[in-house]
């Protein structure tokens, strides 16, 4: 199915779309459309009823699922913009709650705006008293994202009554509760899986800090948080805020996109996060370093990940969008060393493995050749280390901050007068027709 691109008299740009061979070739042209940035789009949505056929694309590699005016990546180019701001600019200049203003609203904050966004967030942060039965509920030695899915799913059942997700002020407090009480939630989950007693946020302190010290602190004593580290976190929250359409994100969009309670699509959006191939990678990053143990032992490792026969990848390595590097990866490496001469650990053993790992495959021709580059999970784990989180809760330390990203996304799909609930199609390789075999006749 050959197509060519052309365009029409009126100068709108096309593709035409030869279906068929010999005598019996069917040409069917398609509308194209073009974002601000990136590559032209082919608008297929006619395609099954002007040639009865459909695209396949199981993995999503070359279809735009959307419009979107929030984040915009150049993988070939390592580019990562919000709303046209460089990621790194952010990184540097701003903080998280500003970059939280900046995703949902469109714009940066005036001096006025962010006073205010600060005080209803802060405000937001505590749970209703009764969702601590939710925590109590779970096993101790439960895995915080399993708590997460479950707590946050749960939340749809304290705010879902009547409430009219059609209408945008409703979705702005939903919007501002999940930000809000997601450190919470996480830190709680962490409190619950040491046997200490959960600590409620506190108005006083920044939103990095605030999650810092709900995870540490205990009613015995106060944490004090450093500022590098404070600074760090907020970062690492800054880094992973918001990466176009990614799995979760995908998820929550095609969770909403059946009118369903906010709350409970974030709950999925958590679920599909979880995985080793997506924010799991964090952890998984720590446990391979934990594995190779020293340096010697890393071309071990290095030849059992080109092996195709072993399933064993370097985690930390590789991304579906950045085949050129992952530029949250190159600011959060420089923190790294930051962080880790702040605490004190540049002696940290797992640090010269990882160190050596990065320079072997970036020299490796396996790794050149397929692009795989560090990504942004091969430092954010080393840095959450040193901050002394277990490695069982970074993944939910990236839940809390890719939060405003999932609803940002969501409340852009559910302002989309053309909304449709999502529904892919597939191409079907089971039995054709038969005929019910009574169980007496069955071989
Ligand atoms: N180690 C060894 N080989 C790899 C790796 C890796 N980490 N990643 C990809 N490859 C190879 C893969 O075997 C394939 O080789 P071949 O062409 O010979 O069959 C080639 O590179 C392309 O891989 P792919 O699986 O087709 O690429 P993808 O775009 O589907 O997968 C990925 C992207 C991130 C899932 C994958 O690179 C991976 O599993 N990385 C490790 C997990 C990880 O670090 N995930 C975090 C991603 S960043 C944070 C986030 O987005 O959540």
């Amino acid at each position: 199915m050959p197509t060519k691109k052309s365009t029409t008299s009126s100068g709108k740009l096309t593709a035409t779309l030869r279906i068929g061979h010999g005598d019996s070739v069917k040409e069917i042209e398609l509308p194209m459309q073009s974002g601000t940035m990136g590559p032209d789009v082919i608008d297929v949505r006619q395609l099954y009823g002007k040639a009865n056929v459909f695209t396949y694309d199981p993995a999503f590699m070359a279809t735009a699922s959307c419009e979107s005016r929030i984040t915009y990546i150049d993988g070939e180019k390592g580019v990562l913009l919000h709303r046209g701001y460089s990621i790194a600019e952010l990184a540097k200049n701003g903080d998280f709650l500003e970059v939280c203003y900046l995703l949902i609203n469109g714009e940066l904050p005036n001096a006025e705006q962010k006073k205010k966004f600060v005080h209803d967030i802060t405000h937001h942060t505590m749970l209703h008293d009764q969702v601590q039965y939710f925590f109590r509920g779970f096993r101790r030695d439960a895995h915080p994202m399993a708590v997460m899915v479950g707590v946050v799913g749960a939340l749809s059942a304290f705010y879902h009554d009547e409430t009219d997700y059609n209408e945008p002020h409703a979705r702005m407090v939903a919007t501002y509760r999940m930000i809000a009480k997601m450190p919470t939630i996480a830190a709680w989950a962490y409190k619950y899986s040491m046997g200490q007693p959960f600590v409620y946020p506190q108005n006083r302190f920044g939103f990095a800090e605030n999650f810092m010290q709900m995870m540490f602190a205990t009613p015995c004593e106060e944490y004090q948080v450093s500022p590098v580290v404070a600074r760090a976190m907020d970062q690492i929250l800054i880094l992973h805020a918001d990466h176009e359409q990614n799995a979760s994100t995908s998820t929550v969009r095609l969770a909403g996109s059946s009118g369903a309670n906010p709350f409970a699509c974030i709950a999925a959006g958590i679920a599909t996060l979880w995985g080793p191939a997506h924010g799991g990678a964090n952890e998984a990053v720590i446990r391979m370093l934990k594995r190779i143990g020293s340096k010697d032992r890393i071309g071990e490792f290095i030849t059992r990940a080109k092996d195709p026969n072993d399933t064993f990848r370097l985690m930390g390595f590789g991304h579906r969008v950045y085949k050129n590097f992952d530029p949250r990866a190159t600011i959060m490496r420089k923190s790294a060393h930051d962080v880790l001469n702040e605490m004190g650990m540049g002696d940290n053993p797992l640090l010269p493995i990882a160190m050596e790992l990065e320079r072997i495959a970036l020299e490796d021709d396996y790794f050149v050749q397929r692009k795989l580059y560090p990504n942004v999970d091969f430092y954010s784990g080393i840095i959450l280390q040193a901050m002394g989180i277990p490695s069982r809760l970074f993944t939910a330390v990236f839940a809390v901050a890719r939060t405003v990203g999932w609803m940002a996304q969501w409340n852009e799909m559910m302002d989309d007068p053309g909304r449709k609930i999502g529904r892919p199609r597939q191409i079907y390789t089971g039995h054709t027709q038969r005929a019910y075999v009574p169980v007496k006749r069955r071989a």
